[in-house]
């Protein structure tokens, strides 16, 4: 018999609930109100498929969040940005966060089913484990998504807006590392649009109203970070070029500390049917890397966290008003900066040249004795526009 929730026609979303109730659910603290309402009236049992399920959990899939949407339409899911991740995109976003550090806690802040959280979990077995999720349904999905995967003992979910949450402090480093929701700025209440221009000023950048609520995800996530922990998000690309994404750019220049950006084309279908360009980035709080790696890929096949990619200089990022024709660098900017990046308007992108004036310092002093130290400026000019001389 084919399991109910594969039919997104019958599949009601108490059976949703209920079944993530047969797995466990309760069992993950945090329990709230809006879930206590949600489930009040939903039998407590789901006993034909409970197995299949757990099943399939274990062996690395997440029935309950496809289920979840199947059941709900794109459209549906549109306001509040309700888009789950692929799972080849998890991977390696965790396995990334990996060779950063060995987190103490893991927080997936709009957690959904809590794939990220549930992945995280397998890979960082002392973890403890931080759903934060504003939707009742996707909670209790996620509750019966990590009972099943045999973490409910070390995991909590709290059902509020994650730019409220408050953290106690933990013995250890932290990991950020989840798919902020994309809700587009029309949808996002006043007093949240102040929220984000008066926090944004304390960190002395400027806040667009324009901006959706993955921006104002990144700017909590700098309130509740300390230096030291670790943070891999995926979101749209528009970010790296448009005006309401310098608060993005700003804050991973500054607070954040981007350490790499990886940029998954339409071609790879990053999330199937959107079309979009989407990019991972992860970044160590605090950290003030002289480059970082920046890598394109265009398909799902060539997604791998422990590619380097190209070293683009931290300071040529800061500098630059639009992001996208520095991530299509070919070759490598050695850590030196020997060479320096020119923009190419015909080909819209930009190549790198070796630059006489930028040799490594011993060259420096026998062939530009007179030339100032600060050779990089010359060569990190502000705006692609300005790399044309
Ligand atoms: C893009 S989905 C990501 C789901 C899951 N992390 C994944 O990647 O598969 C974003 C999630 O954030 C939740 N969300 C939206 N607004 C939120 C808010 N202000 N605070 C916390 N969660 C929110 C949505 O309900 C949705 O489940």
């Amino acid at each position: 018999m084919a399991l109910a929730i594969e039919n997104p026609q019958e599949t009601r979303a108490a059976d949703l609930v209920s079944l993530a109730l047969a797995l466990g659910a309760r069992m993950v603290p945090g329990w709230s109100e809006a879930e206590e309402t949600l489930t009040s009236e939903t039998p407590e049992s789901f006993p034909l498929f409970d197995g299949d399920i757990r099943a399939a959990i274990e062996h690395g899939a997440d029935p309950l969040g496809d289920a979840y949407c199947r059941r709900f339409s794109a459209e549906e899911r549109r306001p509040t940005g309700a888009t789950y991740t692929p799972h080849t995109i998890v991977d390696t976003m965790i396995g990334w966060a990996a060779t950063q550090i060995t987190p103490h806690r893991v927080i997936d802040p709009g957690a959904g089913s809590a794939r990220f959280l549930v992945a995280a979990g397998r890979r960082f077995p002392q973890a403890e484990l931080l759903a934060v999720e504003v939707d009742p349904l996707a909670a209790i999905l996620a509750r019966g998504h990590l009972a099943a995967a045999g973490m409910a003992e070390r995991a909590r979910i709290i059902v509020t807006d994650y730019r409220q949450l408050t953290l106690p402090p933990v013995d250890g480093p932290t990991l950020f590392v989840g798919n902020p929701p994309y809700v587009r700025h029309h949808q996002i209440e006043p007093r949240w649009k102040q929220w984000l221009s008066e926090t944004a000023r304390r960190y002395g950048h400027e806040a667009s109203q324009l901006a959706g609520l993955h921006v104002h995800f990144f700017l909590a996530t700098a309130e509740l970070a300390r230096p030291g922990d670790v943070g891999v998000f995926i979101t749209a690309a528009e970010w790296l070029d448009v005006n309401y994404g310098r608060l993005v750019r700003d804050l991973l220049m500054g607070v954040l500390g981007a350490r790499t950006l990886l940029i998954i084309e339409p071609t790879a279908e990053p999330f199937p049917g959107t079309q979009s360009t989407a990019v991972s980035s992860g970044f160590e709080v605090a950290a003030k890397p002289e480059t970082i790696g920046i890598r394109r890929v265009a398909t799902m096949e060539a997604l791998d966290c422990l590619q380097p990619g190209t070293q683009v200089s931290r300071e040529l990022l800061m500098a630059g008003d639009r992001w996208t024709p520095l991530t299509r660098v070919s070759g490598g900017v050695d850590r030196r900066l020997r060479r320096v990046v020119r923009f190419d308007p015909k080909r819209d992108r930009c190549a790198l040249h070796d630059d006489k004036r930028l040799v490594p310092n011993q060259r420096r002093s026998t062939r530009h004795r007179d030339e100032s130290i600060a050779a990089p400026s010359i060569a990190l000019p502000g705006r692609p526009a300005d790399l044309r001389s």
